[in-house]
């Protein structure tokens, strides 16, 4: 007997090579190898994360997934670029306003993104000395740890109870959220349209 993929499995199923697409191209650009390269980053951090604040922040959300207006990252972002002496870059664009069950999927990878951040925030403290302090405050770990918090986060999303079409549109969501995080990252680090990382 084969059992039902759980909803989180799903999402990380259908999302595992979009996922790896961004990571390459995002690790193609040496976000960590200069101060300018990581503002870039940061810029490129503050327009998603802006994109998903209201989501973390909804009311709907915030009854089925405890403390979830305390995980929205986008204020953080904003003071590690303050810190830089920086403001806000402008999304020459219109920004993405995901609704209903796409909502959910942009949610997914805002919240999974913080499991990598592991890895940049090691990076953005050894190479260039910022910490949860100061420049790097928005990759800093959840309190009970990323591992634990994701286990948990993935419990409430399966608890929503959506059914199998609004998973369809969730994960639909997921891959416009990270299909966009790719624009956004060309658009500030100067790429072509249509780039993706060559290693
Ligand atoms: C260089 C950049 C990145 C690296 C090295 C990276 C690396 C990783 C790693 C190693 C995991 C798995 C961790 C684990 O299972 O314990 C992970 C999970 C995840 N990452 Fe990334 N990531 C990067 C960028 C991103 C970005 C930019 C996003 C979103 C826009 C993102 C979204 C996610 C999501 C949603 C998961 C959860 C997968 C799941 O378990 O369902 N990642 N990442």
């Amino acid at each position: 007997m084969t059992t039902q993929p759980t909803f989180a499995e799903r999402l990380k199923a259908d999302t595992r090579a979009t996922h790896d697409s961004v990571d390459n191209l995002v690790m193609s650009v040496k976000p960590f190898d200069s101060r300018a390269n990581y503002i870039r980053f940061l810029n490129l951090q503050s327009v998603f994360h802006k994109i998903v604040d209201d989501i973390y922040k909804n009311p709907v959300l915030n009854q089925a997934i405890p403390d979830l207006a305390q995980m929205a990252r986008y204020n953080a972002v904003v003071q590690d670029l303050n810190d830089l002496n920086q403001n806000e870059y402008t999304f020459n664009g219109k920004l993405p306003e995901p609704q209903g069950n796409k909502a959910v999927g942009w949610l997914y990878c805002a919240e999974g993104s913080n499991l990598g951040a592991a890895f940049l925030f090691k990076d953005a403290k050894d190479k260039l000395g910022f910490n949860e302090n100061f420049g790097a405050r928005h990759l800093n770990a959840h309190p009970d740890g990323r591992a634990k918090h994701w286990r948990e986060f993935r419990r409430h999303l399966n608890n929503l109870g959506l059914d199998a079409d609004a998973q369809n549109e969730a994960v639909e969501g997921a891959r416009e959220a990270f299909a966009f995080y790719k624009t956004a990252l060309r658009q500030i680090f100067g790429l072509a349209e249509d780039a993706e990382a060559t290693a």
